[in-house]
């Protein structure tokens, strides 16, 4: 028995197909737009884990592949345009894939961006200038992956995959974040440390995080 899962929906809202063939994978909705897209779960008591992702790869992608993802899981009720950044066109984006598809299963975007100083009430703008460090720091945004996919290593292979690219391309020393406070926990078990106070962005509570590479 197979299942398709409409790729932007949860997929326990699924519809069943049990005479429809089809290997495991994404697939294009034939007469649909290009942003939708399905992804065919073998139900044959081969869906665990594993078998849905051998095989996928990080490579760099364009920013136009990442748009269709940012929007589905970070702010699916916002429109597009919301998702898209000024600051795009210079950033470094990177993809994960399965062969299957030609849309990445998950997006991260990479910035050459100075670490903000932490706001000291006791500190004068004359310091915390003084303070701004020397070092080349970059900033990571717009991290999504596909909630299908959601759990079976493919964000923790991207963020070191980031790491490593922000370090060893771009000549960064740290790496930076607005991390959501739902995934703040996440990143800390991946070694990102908080700096910083809460603070709120279009209703979505966030932490400033940062990891020396
Ligand atoms: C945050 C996000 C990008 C992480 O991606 P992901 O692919 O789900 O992450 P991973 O699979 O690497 O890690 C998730 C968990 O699955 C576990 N895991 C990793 N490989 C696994 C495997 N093969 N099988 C089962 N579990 C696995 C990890 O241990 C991790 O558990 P943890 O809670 O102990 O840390 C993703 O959850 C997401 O898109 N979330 C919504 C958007 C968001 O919050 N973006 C960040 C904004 S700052």
């Amino acid at each position: 028995m197979y299942c398709i899962a409409p790729r932007h929906y949860d997929p326990l809202v699924l519809s069943f197909y049990p005479h429809h063939q089809a290997d495991s994978g994404r697939y294009n909705i034939e007469g649909a737009t290009s942003n939708i897209w399905c992804t065919v779960l073998n139900m044959n008591g081969s869906n665990d884990r594993g078998s849905l992702l051998e095989g996928f790869h990080i490579e760099p992608t364009t920013v136009e592949q990442t748009i269709a993802l940012r929007h589905a899981v970070l702010w699916p009720h916002k429109p597009e345009s919301h998702v898209r950044l000024p600051e795009d066109d210079s950033g470094y984006h990177f993809g994960a894939f399965v062969s299957s598809c030609d849309a990445p299963i998950a997006v991260i975007s990479v910035f050459k961006e100075p670490l903000p100083p932490v706001i000291d009430s006791e500190q004068d703008e004359a310091s915390i200038s003084e303070a701004k460090p020397p070092f080349e720091a970059g900033r990571f945004r717009k991290f999504a992956c596909d909630s299908v996919y959601q759990g079976h290593g493919v964000g923790t292979a991207l963020l070191r995959h980031v790491f490593s690219a922000a370090r060893d391309q771009l000549g960064c020393c740290v790496l930076w974040c607005d991390a959501r406070l739902s995934t703040s926990n996440w990143y800390e078990r991946r070694g990102m440390q908080i700096f910083g106070p809460v603070f709120t962005k279009s209703g979505v509570g966030y932490i400033r995080m940062k990891a020396t590479l």
